[in-house]
């Protein structure tokens, strides 16, 4: 038997303040966006904004449904409006935040599984990873360097050839 482990690095910001100009823009998008989420049987609002390769500026949020697993994570969303406005271009970072009636923003959330699979398949579709920054609508921001690196031992499109 042999014990294997596996470790990931990420960086861990106090605030909003400490990320470059880029980043701390990218995070205020995605905390503005949260506005445009339709979340009334949670009352969870996220926001997602990602810059992409050539500059070009994408947002998605959650959008629920009074059928619950209908309902899709602003993470996917943003996913299928990249791929069908700018097929081909890479995505450089992606912030993510949220915002809530019931619960305080104030630590970073990172992405479900399902939109964990749905990252690492954008990542493998074109060939570059993608940057995460993670924040609430305040407090500490976490930014990972790949989104793969949230999913260990994934199931990809290597097993089905
Ligand atoms: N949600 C997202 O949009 N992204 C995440 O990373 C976590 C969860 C949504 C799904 C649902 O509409 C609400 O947040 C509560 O789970």
């Amino acid at each position: 038997m042999t014990a294997k482990k596996f470790e990931f690095e990420y960086d861990v910001y106090d605030d909003i303040s400490q990320l470059s100009e880029e980043d701390a823009w990218l995070l205020r998008e995605a905390r503005a966006v949260t506005d445009q989420a339709y979340a009334p049987y949670s009352n969870f609002h996220v926001g997602a904004v990602a810059i992409l390769e050539n500059g070009e500026i994408v947002a998605g949020t959650n959008q629920e449904n009074a059928s619950y697993p209908v309902g899709i994570c602003a993470e996917r969303v943003l996913l299928g409006s990249v791929a069908t406005l700018h097929a081909h271009v890479p995505i450089k970072s992606l912030a993510i935040s949220y915002n809530s009636e019931e619960v305080k923003s104030d630590h970073p959330i990172s992405p479900c599984g399902m939109c964990r699979q749905a990252l690492l398949e954008y990542e493998s579709r074109l060939k570059k990873p993608i940057r995460l920054i993670l924040g609430g609508m305040e407090g500490k921001v976490y930014i990972i360097k790949s989104s793969s690196q949230l999913l260990p031992f994934a199931f990809t499109s290597s097993e089905l050839i």
